[in-house]
Order: structure tokens, then sequence, then C-alpha cells
């Protein structure tokens, strides 16, 4: 499929860094996957602001077409042109789906401890549209786009998400008792579609509602599925209730590709001093390594991060601890 895919690997991985310490956490991952035994073949390419001063691009063809020919995409963060160049990629790609894991892990600022749910995200339609969106005479106005197909799409990946790692439950969520229409049909298409799914259990919940359940039962949860707009604004309700976003990974999952990163951005604050917690992209390789079957990898470096986080002796400050990038990496590769 792919004209860059040699012989020799059986994945082709294109890697962007991007800036700040999207660079000093990707350097960290790759170091990690590369004490895995893994046959990757790995494929850099630029993008962002260092990019966009160097090229004139901050997402030049070339990196385009070097994701477009990888069988996944690791992305560290972009500065200031984020915009133009990670929502373009989505778009690009057309990567329908938007996954956050929320998950409580040990000598973090989880808000409880027994969190373990994931929220699947429509990503291409919903209220974010730009060009439904326009001035009016008087002041201006958003329209929000629900069609079946693109719900149908999410709603199955959420229930076959469930079925393919052992959930029991998938929770749609909207506000189809005031957005009837619209909403009353992702109501509809959800239980739809979740008859496909005669062994997982389904609930539904408004939005409203779920923003408080989160807090105050948030272990309820195992998978929700909801439209772009609420899905974006609960994932990072949910990054708040395991609190730091050091530790939040995420996908974006199309037909034709996936990209995983982390949640957090290039953090000038703190660049270039060789202190940024690289496991929110190491738990973003985790997905890509689901993602790509590679399971075995997958749980090896999943537990390697749960002890570390457990033993809480190599922390970076975000965690309250005084270790460097570098010293979490090597702790890392020694607990494989
Ligand atoms: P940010 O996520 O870069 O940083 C927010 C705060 O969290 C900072 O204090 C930072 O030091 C800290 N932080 C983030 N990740 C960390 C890590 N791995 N280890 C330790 N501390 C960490 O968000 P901010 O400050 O709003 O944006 C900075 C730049 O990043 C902006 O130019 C923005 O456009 C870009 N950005 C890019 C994203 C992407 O590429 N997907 C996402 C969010 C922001
Ligand atoms: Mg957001």
């Amino acid at each position: 499929m792919s004209t860059l895919k040699t012989k020799e690997n059986k994945y082709n991985i294109a890697v962007i860094p991007g800036d700040g310490i999207g660079s000093e956490v990707m350097e960290s991952t790759i170091t990690v996957l590369n004490n895995l035994n893994l046959d990757f073949n790995y494929i850099y390419g630029e993008a962002g602001d260092a990019c966009l001063e160097k090229t004139g691009y901050a997402l030049p063809e070339k990196t385009i077409e070097i994701v477009r020919n990888a069988d996944a995409c690791l992305f560290g963060a972009a500065g200031e042109t984020a915009a133009d160049v990670i929502v373009k990629l989505r778009q690009e790609m057309k990567m329908f789906a938007n996954l956050r894991p929320v998950k409580s892990y040990p000598n973090t600022n989880s808000l409880a401890e027994n969190i373990d749910f994931i929220i699947v995200r429509e990503n291409t339609e919903g209220l974010y549209i730009a060009d439904k969106e326009e001035f009016t005479d008087e002041g201006a106005v958003a329209k929000r786009v629900i069609t079946r197909e693109a719900e149908e799409r999410i709603i199955d990946y959420a229930f076959q998400y469930a079925k393919d790692n052992n959930k029991s439950k998938v929770t749609g969520v909207h506000k189809a008792n005031v957005l009837k229409k619209s909403d009353g049909l992702f109501k509809d298409i959800f239980y739809e579609v979740g008859e496909k799914y005669p062994d997982i259990e389904k609930e539904d919940f408004y939005v409203d509602a779920t923003a408080m359940y989160l807090i105050t039962q948030p272990e309820k949860f195992e998978v929700i599925v909801t439209t772009n707009l609420f899905g974006d604004i609960l994932s990072d309700e949910g990054a708040g209730l395991v609190g730091g976003l050091g530790l939040i990974p995420s996908a974006n999952i199309g037909n034709d590709g996936a990209l995983f990163e982390p949640v957090h951005g290039s953090a000038p604050d703190i660049a270039g001093k060789g202190i940024a917690n690289p496991i929110a992209m190491m738990l973003s390789a985790v997905m890509m390594l689901k993602y790509l079957d590679e399971n075995e990898s997958g749980e090896k470096l999943e537990n390697a991060i749960l002890k570390l986080l457990t033993e809480a002796k190599v922390l970076t400050g975000d965690l309250g601890g005084n270790a460097t990038t570098n010293e979490v990496t090597n702790e890392i590769i020694k607990l494989l």
C-alpha cells in the first residue's frame, strides 16, 4: 500500500516531533520503543512553528505524504501553528474518531482511584464545521450538522471498541430533550446500532447530567460516545479528573490512517530544559501499539509506566518529583 514501505519492516511509522517539548517527549518515546523489539521503520516528518519559519509551511505537503503512506503516525506537539498542523492533518486523513482514555494512575492528582473509561468523540461534524458559521444582521449563527452516516460510524466504532476491549457498557451522551431533532436522531441511532451488540449494556444520559456524574461517580463509566462539541468539553473534564496533562494520551482514527498524540502542547515554559514528562507521549504510543495489534508490547510498556508511577521514585516535576525526561526514559527501559 505504501510506496515507502520496505520489505524488511512490518510497519512504517510516521514520526512528527514538532515544537518545544514535542521533540523531547518524542525522542524519549522512540528510545523506549527501540527497546521493545518491534519491527518498525520510522519516517520523520517536519511540522509546526519551527518548520513554518524554516520552510514557509507549518505542514508541508511532504509531511502529509509521509503520514498518508504510513501505517500509523506518532505526533508530539506543535506550538502556535497547532490548528494549521493537527486540525489539518485530521481532516486530510479523514480521522473521524477522537479517542481519549481517562484512567487514574497511582501517585497522581486523580480525584478518585478506580477511574478507567474512554471518550469516543465524533471528529468531523456537529458544531465544528467552520463554513456553517456566519455573521448575520443580528449577530452570528452556527449550524450543528448531524448526519446518519457519521453518527452511525462513530457509534459503531464505540461499540466495537467496547467489544474488542472487554468493556461491558457503552454510554451515549446527548441533549435530546432540547435538541429534539439532531440529538433525537443521535439517540435513535445509538440504540439502533446498539442492537448489533446484544452483549453490551447500553445507557444514555444528557450531557449536562454526564458532566456532573463524571465528578460524582466517574467509576460508573466505561465507554462514552458523543458528538463533537460535547466530546471536546467532556474530554477536558476527563483530563481534569485524573490530574495532569503530562499523563493524557489520545488517538485520532480514520479508515485510512491513525495518529497518536499527547493531549498537551509544546509547553514553551519548560521547553529545552529536559524536564518534560514523557508519559503522555508514551501512553499515546501504547494506544498505537494496540491499534497495530502489537498487544504484547503495548501491555509491556503500559505495565512499565504503571510500575514507574506506583514506585514514585523517578517522576518529573509535574508529578511532584525532580527527575529529568532522560531519567524517566532510562527507568522505563529498566522496568521493561
Ligand atoms: P501546554 O499543554 O503546552 O502547557 C500547559 C501547561 O502544562 C504548561 O505549564 C506546561 O509546562 C505543562 N505541561 C504540558 N505538558 C507537559 C508535560 N508533558 N510535562 C510537564 N508539564 C507539561 O498548553 P499551552 O501552554 O496552552 O500551549 C502552549 C503551546 O502549545 C501553544 O502554542 C499552543 O498552541 C500549543 N498546543 C499544541 C497542541 C497540539 O499540538 N496538539 C495542543 C495544545 C496546545
Ligand atoms: Mg479541546
